[in-house]
């Protein structure tokens, strides 16, 4: 049997480890299909220090750690209406990012992650949930369409120089 995530809200008070999270997490998952300078350019940006809080007070955003056996596992990002970064309708949630560290993938957590943001969608009263996933990320695309998302759309992303398609997935509730 799986062993459950105990995952929490946070606060500016999770900054740091909030930031430490991000980038170890996005290097595990990307840095072998990236080049180096695009990869630095992308966290730089994406993940320093002051963007991490901006995101943190975003009114329409909401992080949450996930702690496995009360060792960090993993973060999810839900943004609501005007956070969303595509579709700003505001029936929806986006699921912007899911991470799970790399020591602890394939133990059927990132599913539990994925539940959670599905129940705050619900809680909301919310239509669909929606997320952008990497066209070459196959084993995350496997976890949400065994969850029923669908692909309906797909998106330019630029990981610094480099331009990648996503595809953006949704599931209506
Ligand atoms: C995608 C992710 C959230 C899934 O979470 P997880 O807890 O690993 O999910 P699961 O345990 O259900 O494993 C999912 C699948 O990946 C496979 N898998 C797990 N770890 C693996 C590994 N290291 N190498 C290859 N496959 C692996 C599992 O066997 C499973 O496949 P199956 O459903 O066909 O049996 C997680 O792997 C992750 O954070 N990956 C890196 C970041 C990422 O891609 N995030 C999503 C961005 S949109």
């Amino acid at each position: 049997m799986t062993d459950r995530l105990s995952i929490r809200r946070c606060g500016i008070e999770d900054l740091k480890v909030l930031s430490d999270v991000s980038v170890t997490t996005f290097k595990d998952a990307f840095a072998a299909e990236n080049t180096v300078e695009d990869m630095n350019d992308y966290l730089q940006k994406a993940f320093n220090r002051k963007q991490i809080e901006k995101e943190l007070l975003h009114p329409h955003s909401v992080f949450y750690l996930a702690y496995y056996q009360n060792e960090l596992a993993g973060y999810l990002k839900i943004n609501f209406g005007p956070a969303q970064t595509d579709i700003r309708d505001d029936t929806s949630l986006e699921l912007e990012r899911i991470y799970i560290l790399q020591a602890f993938q394939g133990r059927r957590l990132g599913p539990q992650l994925l539940e959670k943001a599905i129940e705050v969608a619900r809680e909301n009263k919310l239509k669909y949930i929606w997320l952008g996933v990497w066209e070459k990320n196959d084993r995350a695309i496997r976890v949400y369409s065994k969850r029923g998302f669908v692909k309906f759309k797909s998106h330019t992303f630029w990981l610094g120089q480099d331009k990648q398609t996503d595809d953006l997935m949704k599931l209506e509730l």
